[in-house]
């Protein structure tokens, strides 16, 4: 597949098998967490890759009773690291480490999509209760739940906008 059809092709799986995911799957998983972009290449994010059954059922309450989280058998919880990102003051720890960790995500979800798993971005949650769950430390704020895993459903395309509510083109 090439990359803009992967991309076109991603969609949100919220359903998920049981069966597990190979070793060098979660390899290329890490590999695209890793290689993404970041201010300065500080590289503030971290990541929890969760497999404990039930911890991924308390992450699931935690992320507002979305039972999905739980069936995958891998729960990734992705964190921003305040103290890597105050090297560039209120700029890095508002903006720059939140946007470290979401560009690791989105090449995560790509990777996994092209690898045939499935996932979904889950944002709505507590972030006191995830804290809690995994004993994560003050520095790090979780900023994204996603669970990943062989997908158990195939959903159709969500609309987008037209690009010309998207883009404006600005030219000489
Ligand atoms: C920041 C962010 C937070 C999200 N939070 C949730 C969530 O809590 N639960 C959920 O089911 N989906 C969540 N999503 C997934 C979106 O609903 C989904 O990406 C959107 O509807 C477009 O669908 P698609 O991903 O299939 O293209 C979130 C996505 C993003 C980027």
């Amino acid at each position: 597949m090439d990359l803009l059809q992967i991309i076109r092709r991603r969609r949100s799986i919220r359903a998920f098998q049981e069966r597990p995911i190979p070793d060098e799957v979660l390899d290329d998983l890490i590999e695209a967490l890793r290689w993404a972009p970041s201010a300065g290449n500080l590289q503030s994010r971290f990541f929890y890759f969760v497999f404990d059954r039930k911890i991924r059922e308390q992450l699931a309450e935690a992320a507002l009773a979305q039972e999905f989280v739980a069936q995958a058998p891998l729960v990734v919880v992705a964190c921003a690291d305040r103290r890597i990102a105050r090297t560039y003051g209120r700029r890095g720890t508002e903006l720059y480490m939140i946007q470290d960790v979401a560009a690791s995500v989105q090449n995560m979800l790509l990777v996994a999509h092209a690898l045939g798993l499935g996932s979904v971005w889950v944002g709505a949650f507590d972030e006191e209760r995830v804290r809690a769950l995994l004993d994560i430390p003050e520095h790090l704020r979780p900023a994204a739940i996603v669970p990943v895993g062989y997908p158990a459903e195939q959903p159709a395309p969500s609309p987008r906008i037209p690009k010309s509510r998207l883009v404006k083109m600005v030219r000489s």
